[in-house]
């Protein structure tokens, strides 16, 4: 796990694109697992600038999204399949029939889970997954006490994260209790995690997953086991991290092959 802390949200967006940017040059067939939620909107903002200004190409790129909101339609307006459409899919050009979401009126949720499991597989699995987390260290909608093993599958939102995310919707009792999440197991096969997160309300959840054991309380913890993870953090979810320092010393003093990686 490396831990890399930035002054702000725009800078550690712009590091996280980066690397994104560097996959999808190296590798142009890349599949992105991607997320949703307020984290990755500036992560967003910066690859569609790429793609604008500087001609990155995601024609050949294809996406699996984390999760979705069981009972939304495409269209509703809160559901992740619209969220993505407005905040990256409309700026650039990724083929329709290259991106998957899980699909929020499965009439056969576990088959449809098996499918999407299946379908990741056939995609030569995630080369990349782009992970916010929860205010209780949630990644994906794996709430704490998930499977450190889990596959995609269907989950109950707790209390906290219900309330957390009623800013997306017009009542409180208009969010979902139910989801669509890839599971844990999912998330740790990609071959890289890319974890944003900003402001003090996620310090204690990144303490958590970076010094904290390894324990199901934190599902993000878990990525201290994954070979390549990386936390892109502004100052202030980063402020509670113990060894905040050292992680600052290690990023400013990488040997020149490593600083570009
Ligand atoms: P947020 O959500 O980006 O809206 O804070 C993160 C998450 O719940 O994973």
């Amino acid at each position: 796990m490396e831990v890399i802390i930035t002054p702000d949200p725009a800078a550690a967006a712009l590091l996280a694109a980066r690397q994104i940017a560097r996959l999808v040059r190296e590798k142009p067939t890349a599949v992105l697992g991607l997320a949703t939620g307020s984290t990755p909107i500036p992560l967003y903002k910066e690859l569609i600038r790429m793609h604008r200004e500087e001609g990155l190409d995601f024609s050949r790129v294809r996406t699996f999204n984390l999760d979705e909101y069981l009972g939304l339609a495409p269209g509703h307006p809160a559901s992740y399949h619209r969220f993505m459409e407005e905040n990256f899919f409309s700026g650039v050009n990724i083929p329709r029939d290259n991106i998957r979401l899980p699909d929020g009126l499965a009439a056969d949720v576990q088959a449809h889970c098996a499918a999407y499991e299946q379908a990741i597989r056939d995609a030569g699995g995630i080369d990349l997954q782009v992970l916010g987390i929860g205010s209780d260290g949630h990644i994906g909608f794996n709430e704490h006490g998930s499977s450190l093993a889990s596959r995609t599958r269907i989950k109950t939102l707790t209390k906290r994260t219900r309330e957390d995310n009623t800013r997306f919707f017009d009542k409180p009792e208009d969010v979902p209790h139910h989801v669509i999440t890839m599971g844990i197991g999912t998330i740790m096969e990609s071959r890289s995690v890319v974890l944003l997160a900003y402001g003090a309300g996620k310090s204690a959840a990144i303490v958590g997953a970076v010094e904290g054991p390894i324990t199901a309380n934190n599902p993000a913890s878990i990525l201290q086991m994954h070979p390549d993870a990386k936390f892109y953090l502004d100052d202030s979810s980063a402020g509670a991290l113990e060894r905040a320092d050292y992680y600052k010393w290690v990023f400013h003093n990488k040997p020149v092959w490593q600083a570009d990686r």
